[in-house]
């Protein structure tokens, strides 16, 4: 057992330079240590969620194949208005964005096809020098749907991308200085407070002073927009919250009868976060299969597979601060739905020890 733990160390701390390596000899996908994720780890992650109470899944798990897909096709549905509003600014301030870091490698949290990406792309690889792009994300078939157009669509990008969830590429950070770290989709509202101060850290703890971080948000507004964006009417939004469902059943050998379950969002005003549920409408039991185990669920049950935190700026501003993040530039659309921030880190080496330490 100690062992098998040492080999896993040893292959995590060996990849910043198997990734330099991989980056020096043209590799299109570098795949991260630890984080293709083994059907173990879903079981043990189902388990936990299960044997709490209320009952919770991590949002992690939707994004296999199809689940990818799945989002990929709730971002064009016309209730789901964060990717349509973020790409628009985008495209209207990518040039402005590129004035303020200037020629830097871009990397990217949770990059899924990238589409949004490209208007980025666009503006870097206006100069003679190419631009190196570096995408990080768990889906792996996103990934080389991604390099593949933007392998179409420009000449002068250097691909590199990295499968592996976004703590996996915290490593390599370092050396791809200059950068501009990019996270998009208010993806960072999927993380609970704990999360979320663990995420900044690590951000502050790997990005060197004078590099970037873009950070798309969502904004807090009206709860029949928020709430029509989670419910279209197309009912795609459903069918992501039952894959989960079916992966499961497909992956850990369960029998969930998914006709019997039903997505739910819905606004909770005191902790400004949309949360999503799965409703049961009948009594049913989950078996895990690699653990052995099965967990009861009953008629009426909701089980917590996501929620979706929508922003206030002057109190996302005291949380970027504490962590050694100075505001740059901060760009919205007319009617401030989405706001996208460009933040540079800086030399806190004073502040350091005082970071906010996660709470529970
Ligand atoms: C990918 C986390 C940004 O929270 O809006 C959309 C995920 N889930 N509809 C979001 C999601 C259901 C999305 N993020």
């Amino acid at each position: 057992m100690r062992q098998s733990y040492t080999y896993v160390a040893n292959l995590m701390s060996d990849f910043p330079t198997r990734f330099r390596e991989a980056v020096g000899a043209g590799a299109a996908l570098v795949q991260a240590p630890g984080t293709s994720d083994s059907v173990h780890a879903f079981a043990r992650s189902v388990a936990a969620g299960l044997s709490d109470e209320p009952k919770w899944l991590h949002y992690r798990f939707l994004y296999d194949a199809e689940g990818s897909r799945l989002f990929e096709e709730i971002t064009r549905q016309p209730e789901y208005y964060p990717t349509r509003t973020e790409a628009k600014i985008l495209a209207k301030h990518a040039g402005e964005i590129k004035d303020v870091t200037g020629q830097v490698t871009l990397v990217e949290l949770g990059s899924g096809y990238s589409v949004k990406t490209e208007y980025l792309l666009s503006a870097y690889s206006r100069d003679e020098e190419p631009v190196r792009y570096v995408p990080v994300d768990v889906s792996d078939s996103a990934l080389r749907a991604a390099s593949r157009s933007i392998a179409e669509t420009f000449s002068d990008v250097e691909f590199t991308g990295i499968n592996g969830t976004y703590r996996s590429a915290f490593p390599v950070l370092r050396q791809l200085s200059p950068q501009v770290l990019i996270f998009l989709g208010s993806s960072i509202g999927n993380f609970n407070d704990a999360e979320a101060t663990s995420f900044w850290r690590s951000v502050a703890d790997h990005l060197p002073a004078g590099n970037f971080f873009l950070l798309g948000v969502d904004l807090v507004k009206d709860v029949d927009v928020l709430e029509a964006a989670y419910n279209d009417a197309a009912g795609v939004t459903a069918r992501f919250t039952k894959n989960y469902f079916a992966r499961i059943n497909g992956e850990l050998g369960a029998a969930l009868d998914l006709s019997q379950i039903e997505h739910s969002a819905t606004w909770n005003p005191v902790l400004e976060r949309m949360e999503i549920y799965a409703r049961f409408h009948a009594d049913q039991q989950l078996y895990v299969e690699p653990l052995d185990q099965t967990f009861d669920i009953s008629a009426g049950e909701r089980i917590l597979i996501e929620v979706s935190r929508k922003y206030r700026l002057p109190k996302l501003q005291r949380e970027f601060t504490a962590f050694g993040f100075d505001l740059r530039r901060v760009f919205t659309d007319e009617k401030k739905w989405y706001a996208l921030l460009l933040l540079e880190r800086i030399d806190d080496t004073l502040l350091r020890a005082s970071y906010p330490s996660p709470t529970r």
